[in-house]
């Protein structure tokens, strides 16, 4: 069987990141909550999708790539670590941005064009114009010579979603015991990835997804996996109860839920943590209810994810409690 670390990647991020129990939130909630801080992982305002692009950009520029682009919503945080990353590698980055979300020079809108990426905004909502739109791109820079390479919407291939099999070899490091991890989910590499991860190494454990988009996690993140596992030439052994996607949408992607916002304002004020409006501050609020109802007994701690998104608090209205 392979490992995450036999596959080639660059070092982008500062890892391990910091995994630590909350104690305030723990006592409150007479449960054993952790965090893990990938939130801090030193590139940009830190994140998720930095595991995924170590992977994704070494890929790139193994096969002598010198553009990237990426798509996602106008304040899209994989977009923004996109455009981080390629800028640090001296690669040109173009952005395909749906208007969806907010659209002002705010947030991660303002970072994108901090690190030089060129923001082309599209004028559907589907991915599959948006491709099209790349490969019309494609065509004409490869004219002028440069080399592109499309890195798919949240990064979330099986290759990328490696790189979460790593952040959960780290948890089993760090936290001893850990029996539940929970993480926002978007595109689904994450979760695939953690859960993967969970099967290798945190044997027991399970993997709770808040999903804050309308799609069919529950088939997409085990089929990630199981591709990311078959990278790893290991099967996935699925078991009960080892995946739970539960939805957190409110009335929709990527407009914060006023219900989020007392739990918001609770680890801020509690643990000095900021949760972000759009992906951590569901997931975080999802994983709350869940716990409120009883559905997160067992054994072992619970391990909330951290997978950034700070940028967006800046970007748009937040609801207060
Ligand atoms: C801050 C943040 N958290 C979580 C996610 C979801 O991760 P994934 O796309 O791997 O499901 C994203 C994806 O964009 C994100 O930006």
């Amino acid at each position: 069987m392979k490992k995450p670390g036999d596959f080639p990647k660059l070092s982008l991020g500062l890892y391990p990141t910091p995994c630590y129990p909350l104690e305030a939130v723990s006592a409150r909630y007479g449960r054993d909550i952790w965090i893990k801080r990938d939130d801090l992982c030193g590139v940009a305002l830190g994140g998720s999708k930095v595991r995924k692009l170590e992977y994704l950009l070494e890929e790139a520029r193994r096969a002598g790539c010198d553009t990237v682009f990426t798509t996602g919503s106008a304040q899209s945080n994989h977009a923004a670590l996109t455009a981080a990353c390629a800028a640090r590698l001296g690669m040109k980055c173009v952005l395909f941005l749906k208007g969806r979300g907010a659209a002002q020079e705010r947030g991660n809108l303002l970072l994108d064009r901090l690190f030089g990426a060129e923001i082309r905004f599209v004028d559907t909502d589907r991915y599959a114009h948006i491709y099209d739109e790349m490969l019309a791109l494609d065509e004409e820079l490869s004219k002028q010579g440069r080399k592109c390479r499309a890195i798919p919407a949240g990064g979330s291939t099986p290759l990328g979603a490696l790189g979460y099999v790593a952040c959960a070899e780290e948890i089993a490091a760090q936290c001893d015991g850990a029996g539940r991890i929970v993480c926002a989910v978007g595109s689904g590499g994450t979760a695939a990835g953690l859960l993967l991860g969970a099967k290798l190494c945190l044997p027991g454990a399970g993997v709770a997804g808040v999903s804050v988009y309308p799609e069919a996690f529950e088939d997409i993140v085990p089929q990630l996996a199981e591709d990311a596992a078959a990278l790893l030439d290991t099967p996935l052994v699925r078991t009960e109860g080892d995946l739970r996607i539960v939805r957190r949408i409110g009335d929709g992607y990527a407009v914060p839920n006023p219900e989020d916002a007392p739990y918001i304002e609770e680890l801020a004020r509690l643990e000095g943590i900021l949760l972000d409006p759009v992906y951590t501050g569901k997931a975080w609020a999802g994983m709350m209810e869940l716990l409120k109802a009883g559905e997160l007994d067992g054994d072992g701690s619970i391990v909330f994810v951290h997978t950034g998104g700070a940028a967006a608090l800046f970007a748009m209205d937040m609801p207060t409690a």
